[in-house]
């Protein structure tokens, strides 16, 4: 694209975004001058840096004290650019066109360019196209796709809102492009497409239901524990707020249980406790639910209670993701 056509575009983009010219600009410049930038998406806020440079993306392992096994998504602009660094196929090429710009990451065969830092020395990587303005535009701005892992230090909760990664990173990254709260609150749906049948790797805001419907195939979940492997992050706890975080139980002697615990707790679901909590969040519907979970546990192990207490929502969407995000969190799984 021309420089004139660029300009334009991100006028047009940033119109809309809360995020101005100069920010994305100035972001684009250390992007390609091998450094980092926290960014929002849909999802959660992203730890940038260009997927192409393995120093840069050394860096993001640093800052997130991450194992450098676990593989980075490659944050792209268009399908134009996922062709750049992945071998796509038509089960790739139709859930594209369907689900992004939105929180679908598809593993796929990597092209050589593609460092084995970002792969995390898989043969494959995983690639995204987030439905977010900001996040776009400075993809298209730097000119290379973006690796970007959660902006969060390894292991806790991801970073919603722009404070979190604040919070958490500090120093190490050069600027935070501040997008306010993001809108899915849960990571993506990570898929492996590189094989006969896809393979869910990762739930998030893509339903297994949906993808299923697009591609009329059956989605698998990973079944052995060398398929579990195909995504090295599920393998470390997650997600773990620095308080104990206890699923309710639909047992009879869950609440009585709880109550002879003789600690401060604080609620976190739909709907109200049976029991009252020294400290309470709750949702409008389990949408918002996932949308608020990350944020209310950074909140509530600031509060001064001693346990957290939280409903498990039933179903399927981003129900089962939120699931997923709970029992990882409580060290259920893992
Ligand atoms: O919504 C998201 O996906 C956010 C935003 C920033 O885009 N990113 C994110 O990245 O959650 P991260 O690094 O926190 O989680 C990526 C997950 C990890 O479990 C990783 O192991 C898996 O995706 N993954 C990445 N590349 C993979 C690959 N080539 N094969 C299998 N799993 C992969
Ligand atoms: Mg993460």
């Amino acid at each position: 694209m021309s420089q004139a056509g660029l300009a334009g575009r991100l006028t047009k983009i940033l119109g809309r975004a809360g995020v101005c010219r100069e920010e994305i600009e100035k972001a684009a410049r250390i992007i390609r001058g091998g450094g980092l930038v926290a960014f929002p998406t849909e999802t959660v806020y992203g730890l940038g840096a260009n997927a192409l440079d393995e120093d840069a993306v050394a860096r993001i392992y640093e800052a997130k004290g991450r194992p450098s096994d676990n593989p980075i998504i490659v944050h792209v602009c268009g399908i134009e650019m996922a062709e750049t660094a992945a071998e796509l196929n038509q089960q790739a090429r139709k859930l594209m066109e369907k689900f992004w710009p939105g929180p679908l990451s598809l593993v796929l065969k990597s092209l050589p360019v593609v460092p084995e830092k970002t792969r995390g020395g898989l043969e494959t990587v995983a690639v995204r196209m987030p439905d977010n303005e900001t996040a776009l535009a400075l993809i298209e701005a730097a000119g290379v796709p973006i690796a970007a892992p959660s902006a969060n230090i390894s292991g806790r909760p991801s970073p919603t809102d722009a404070q979190s990664v604040r919070d958490d990173l500090g120093e190490s990254v050069a600027m935070v492009l501040d997008g306010g709260p993001a809108q899915v609150g849960l990571e993506s749906t990570v898929l492996d497409v590189t094989g006969e049948r896809p393979v869910l790797l990762r739930p998030g805001g893509i339903s297994k239901e949906a993808i299923e419907a697009e591609l009329g195939v059956e989605v698998l979940l990973p079944q052995s524990e060398a398929e579990k492997k195909r995504s090295p992050g599920t393998r470390y706890r997650h997600y773990a707020p620095n308080l104990p975080l206890i699923l309710e139980k639909k047992t009879a002697e869950f609440w009585p249980e709880i109550a002879s615990l003789g600690k401060t707790w604080a609620w976190l679901g739909v709907k109200n406790p049976p029991l009252a909590p020294e400290g309470k969040i709750t949702f409008a519907d389990t949408e918002e639910y996932a949308r608020g979970l990350f944020r209310a546990l950074r909140v509530l192990e600031n509060s001064g209670v001693e346990i957290i207490i939280a409903e498990v929502p039933e179903g399927g969407g981003i129900a089962a993701a939120l699931k997923d995000r709970l029992n990882r969190a409580s060290g259920a799984s893992d």
